[in-house]
């Protein structure tokens, strides 16, 4: 159903900058205009400075002015692909600019699995 979505996350996750764990992840980002937002995770010496796929990927977007949001496709691991479910951080600045039906588009042994924003962070931080 995501399948062209989970292939940009795939093509995606190459452009990671991973020295230091090596788990390489790809994001791409749907626009409920159809336009797709593409992003990895940047990793730093000072850990903590890590950006992650999803966020590059949402910053980007945000940049660009968009703010309605469809579905995210998420991909990672170090040679093999594992299942790899968004960070809190992550799933934090998702619900800045994501309803509860924004779709979480996922890899679990090759197989896709769709969830929604609602499902995976029920219980929401807003000012
Ligand atoms: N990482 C992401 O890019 N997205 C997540 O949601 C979880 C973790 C990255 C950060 C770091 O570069 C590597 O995966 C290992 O934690």
């Amino acid at each position: 159903m995501y399948k062209d979505l989970l292939d940009s996350a795939i093509k995606a996750r190459e452009h990671a900058y991973v020295p230091y764990s090596g788990f390489k992840v790809g994001a791409a980002l749907l626009t409920k205009g159809g336009k797709i937002y593409e992003g990895a995770n940047i990793e730093n010496a000072s850990f903590s400075l890590t950006n992650c796929a999803e966020r590059t990927a949402f910053f980007k977007a945000v940049y660009d002015g968009e703010r309605d949001f469809e579905a995210i496709a998420i991909v990672g691991g170090k040679d093999e692909l594992v299942f790899c479910p968004p960070c809190g951080a992550c799933r934090q600045v998702m619900n800045e600019f994501c309803k509860g039906d924004f779709k979480i588009v996922l890899l679990d042994k090759g197989k896709e699995k769709v969830y929604t924003f609602d499902e995976i962070l029920p219980l929401k931080f807003n000012l």
